[in-house]
């Protein structure tokens, strides 16, 4: 009988810490890697995946997304957001404070945590939201991977844009805090400018260059200030790039999304509210420098800031479809894709997608392919090409940006805690993921 507590993946291309390949074998039990290389014995007993013609890379760690659980589990909910991690080769994942109800006490943050240990089938973290009325919370829940600050595009209390109050935040504690960058005055006065217009690719208009900026730079002017630790979410403009380029101290990090690396406004007459997401996508020639600051190290890692809405809500129309666009299915195909294109390595790739957020939010033992280490892992085909297909997608919304896109690199076999969560088309809905454990960390 074959014992899944014992696992043994025969002959794939193994990455490696040091950014080679490996072709050889990795023997994993109890949820660890055991050990990595060639022609290692496997027991009568052990489940053997053969994993040859794959790349195994470390399980992907997806540092952004809203899964919409408690309170908007018409768009998404814990069981269908991490059935389509599994299906992308997401293991891991940190989840948004921008629920119902918000994540802004630790009675929120254990209802989530409870939730996520009878749904989730991927492993867990959360983040809790700041209000400009709960700095004890800020400074005590626990476990969280840090403080979320929308200082833009959201509603009610989790909106935290003045500076006085930021200044609050960043002075008290040393846990990370993660910004949504946007200028909410800002973009409430050119809201007013643009009144009446109805067509989708205002939004990048409404929401312009200058409104990130102000905001980055605000972030940046607090994180100096109290030498703060700081990451700037989904960093969408050259702009911002630049100026991170020229002053970003040792303690700050930033993330790109694949959106805004491959997409950009040609997509509004394409897919129309589809495109729309929070902060918006920019002109080809923003695509350009941000890859560039990836390449570069200035930006440090990737998450798809993945935002569910239904299909109706984004019919709405704008200026009431709301901002938001999937992701987890499709992060991992997409990034190799363009590594396959020669735009950069597949060890580039799994470094911002999984050592790169673990080594950014102190997710210990998770991000590497070697002995001791968590088995969260992912099998690719690297050979071959397949459409996004809607009706294979896992996630409730039931749509994508990026529906038709022949990409490569599509997992194959998915592992959480050293258990098969998804093989070839097939999830094992019995699995269940682990809450993150966070080392403090002040300083990257
Ligand atoms: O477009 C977005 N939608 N950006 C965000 O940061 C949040 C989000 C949402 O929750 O829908």
């Amino acid at each position: 009988m074959s014992n899944q507590n014992q696992l043994l993946i025969r002959s794939s291309r193994i990455l490696l810490p040091n950014d080679e390949f490996l072709v050889g074998d990795v023997l994993i039990s109890s949820g660890k890697i055991l050990s990595v290389g060639t022609e290692l014995e496997a027991a009568e007993d052990h489940y053997i995946l053969d994993g040859t013609g794959l790349t195994l890379l470390p399980g992907v760690i997806d540092p952004q997304v809203h899964f919409r659980e408690p309170g908007l589990e018409h768009k998404e909910d814990l069981s269908t957001a991490t059935r389509a991690c599994a299906k992308g080769g997401v293991t891991s994942f940190l989840e948004m404070p921008n629920t119902r109800p918000s994540t802004t006490t630790q009675a929120a943050l254990d209802d989530k945590l409870r939730r996520s240990a009878q749904k989730c089938l991927v492993n867990y973290g959360f983040f809790i939201g700041a209000t400009a009325n709960n700095l004890a919370e800020l400074l005590t829940a626990q476990p969280a991977c840090g403080i979320k600050i929308f200082m833009g595009s959201a509603r009610g209390e989790l909106l935290v844009g003045e500076e006085g109050v930021l200044d609050r935040i960043f002075a008290q504690g040393d846990r990370l805090i993660a910004v949504h960058a946007e200028d909410q005055a800002r973009i409430n006065a050119r809201r007013r400018e643009f009144a009446g217009n109805t067509d989708p690719a205002v939004h990048s208009e409404i929401q312009d260059e200058e409104a990130a900026l102000n905001a980055t730079k605000l972030a940046l002017k607090l994180s100096q200030k109290y030498r703060r630790r700081l990451h700037i979410l989904h960093l969408s403009t050259g702009v911002e790039a630049e100026l991170l380029r020229q002053t970003k101290p040792s303690w700050v990090t930033a993330e790109v999304t694949p959106q805004h690396l491959l997409l950009n406004t040609s997509a509004y007459g394409q897919i129309g509210t589809l495109a729309q997401m929070n902060p918006p996508l920019r002109s080809p020639a923003n695509n350009d420098i941000l890859w560039q600051a990836l390449l570069d190290g200035v930006i440090d890692f990737i998450a798809t800031d993945h935002a569910p809405h239904t299909l109706e809500e984004k019919g709405k129309g704008y200026p009431h479809s709301p901002s938001g666009m999937p992701g987890v299915e499709t992060s991992l195909p997409l990034m190799l894709t363009q590594a396959m294109e020669g735009r950069c390595t597949v060890g580039q790739v799994s470094r911002w997608m999984s050592a790169g957020p673990a080594q950014a939010y102190g997710i210990v033992n998770k991000g590497a392919i070697a002995p001791g280490w968590d088995a969260d892992l992912v099998l690719v085909d690297l050979d071959t090409y397949r459409p996004v297909l809607l009706q294979e997608l896992e996630t409730k919304c039931g749509w994508s940006p990026f529906e038709g896109w022949n990409l490569t690199g599509w997992p194959v076999v998915t592992i959480v805690g050293g258990k098969v969560v998804y093989e070839k088309g097939k999830i094992n809905k019995e699995v269940r993921g682990n809450a993150l454990n966070f080392k403090a960390l002040n300083h990257v």
